[in-house]
C-alpha cells in the first residue's frame, strides 16, 4: 500500500483503495464459496447474486426505474458507437443527430456514419472543443431516431452540467467518463452507456441503461451480440459476461453507497476536488492556461497547458518524483490532464494542488 502513487490516469483509472483491498481479500475464495469470482460459473448462484446486487446498486444510486433495462456488455464504449445506430436506426428513423463536443463525440459520429445517416447538430471543432453549445445552438431534426452527446469529453475536459433538451427525440449519452459522478434524472434519457474503467470499475465492462420501449427497435437480423434486446432478454448472460469486472462494479457501487453516502455526496466531493485545481489555474493565468472555457470545465478531467514544452516535461518529471503520476495530456490538446474521477481521494488532489503552486513559484 505504501508504494501506491496518486495516479491521475484518464482510464483505466484509480480505484478506491478499500475496493481493491476487499477484492484482494476475497481473491482466493469468495466467502462461503470456496473459489474466487474468477473461477466460478456466471450461472452459479454466487455469481448471479453478485450481478443482481450490482444492478440493484446502480438502480438505487441513479434512481433507475423499471422502465429501463440495465445491461452489462463488453466491447467498450467504442462498440456502443456502432451498436447504438445499428439498433436505433432503421425503418422507423433513418438518421440521427450528433453533438460534437470533443474527440469522443467525433469518434462516435464517425462510427455511426458507417451504419446510417448522421447529421451534425453542433461541432465545436473550430475552437478545438473548448466550449459547449446552449440548447438554442443545436441544429436538431425532429424526425431523428435519436440525439447523441458526450456528457464529459475526457480528452478536452469539457462537461455538460445539464443534459441538452431534445424534446421528444430520445437522448443517447456517452457517459463513459462521468458515469455516477452525480445524481442524474435518468427519465430524460433514452439511453446512457459507459465503459467502466474510469468511474465504475476495471476495463472489460460497459454498462448500458436503456428505456425498455427502445429495445423493441432492435432488428432480429442483427448478430446476436450486437442486439440490445437479446442481452435484455437474457439478463446480460446471452454469452459469458465479464464476471470479474461486474464483481468490481458491485464493490465500487457498494463503496459509493456505504462509504461515500450516495451520489449527492459524491457530487459535492467532486466539485470540491475540481475547485482546488481550477483555483490554481485562475490564480496563475499566465502560467497555467486551462483548455476548457471556465463555464464548461469538467469535474473529472482538468486540462491545462504550461508556457512551453520544456516546462511541461519538467512538470511531469517533478510530479512523478512526488508520486503524482499519469498527468500527461492527450496529444490533441497537449499539456497536462489530471483525471480526478470519483475514486481519486481529496488528499491526492490536495497533493497535486500543492505541487502546482510550488512549481509556479520555482519557474
Ligand atoms: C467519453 C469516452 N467515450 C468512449 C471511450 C472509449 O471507451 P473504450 O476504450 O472502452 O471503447 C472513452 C475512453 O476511452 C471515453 O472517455
Amino acid at each position: 500500500m505504501t508504494t501506491r502513487t496518486y495516479n491521475f490516469s484518464a482510464g483505466p483509472a484509480t480505484l478506491p483503495l478499500s475496493v481493491l483491498e476487499k477484492a484482494q481479500a476475497e481473491l482466493l475464495s469468495l466467502p462461503g464459496v470456496g473459489a474466487s469470482v474468477l473461477e466460478i460459473s456466471h450461472r452459479s448462484p454466487a455469481f448471479v447474486e453478485i450481478a443482481q446486487a450490482a444492478e440493484a446498486n446502480l438502480r438505487e444510486l441513479l434512481s433507475i426505474s423499471d422502465d429501463y433495462a440495465v445491461l452489462f456488455l463488453q466491447g467498450g464504449s467504442r462498440l456502443q458507437f456502432s451498436m447504438v445506430p445499428m439498433n436505433l436506426l432503421g425503418e422507423h428513423a433513418n438518421s440521427a443527430d450528433y453533438i460534437l463536443t470533443g474527440s469522443w463525440g467525433k469518434n462516435a459520429a464517425k462510427e455511426a456514419a458507417k451504419e446510417g445517416d448522421i447529421c451534425i447538430a453542433w461541432d465545436g471543432g473550430s475552437t478545438n472543443y473548448d466550449r459547449l453549445p446552449a440548447d438554442g445552438d443545436l441544429d436538431l431534426n425532429s424526425d431523428a431516431g435519436y440525439v447523441h452527446f458526450t456528457s464529459n469529453e475526457t480528452i478536452q475536459g469539457v462537461q455538460f452540467a445539464a443534459e441538452p433538451n431534445t424534446g421528444s427525440v430520445p437522448l443517447v449519452c456517452d457517459a463513459s467518463s462521468d458515469f455516477m459522478h452525480r445524481p442524474l434524472d435518468v427519465s430524460k434519457y433514452g439511453m446512457i452507456y459507459a465503459c467502466a474503467q474510469k468511474n465504475a470499475g476495471p476495463a472489460g465492462l460497459t454498462v448500458v441503461v436503456m428505456r425498455k420501449d427502445l429495445l423493441e427497435l432492435s432488428s432480429d437480423d442483427l448478430p446476436g451480440y450486437l442486439n440490445y434486446k437479446v442481452h435484455a432478454e437474457n439478463d446480460s448472460m446471452w454469452n459469458t459476461p465479464p464476471t470479474f469486472a461486474i464483481y468490481m462494479l458491485k464493490l465500487v457501487t457498494d463503496w459509493l453507497k456505504d462509504e461515500i453516502g450516495g451520489l449527492e455526496k459524491m457530487h459535492e466531493l467532486n466539485k470540491q476536488k475540481a475547485a482546488l485545481l481550477y483555483k490554481v489555474l485562475d490564480d496563475n493565468p499566465d502560467f497555467y492556461q486551462g483548455h476548457a472555457k471556465p463555464e464548461v470545465r469538467s469535474l473529472m478531467n482538468v486540462t491545462f497547458r504550461l508556457p512551453d514544452d520544456e516546462l511541461t516535461a519538467k512538470f511531469l518529471a517533478a510530479a512523478k518524483e512526488q508520486r503524482l503520476t499519469d498527468l500527461k495530456g492527450h496529444r490533441s490538446v497537449g499539456g497536462i490532464r489530471a483525471s480526478i474521477y470519483n475514486a481519486m481521494p481529496m488528499a491526492g488532489v490536495e497533493a497535486l494542488r500543492d505541487f502546482m503552486v510550488d512549481f509556479v513559484g520555482r519557474h
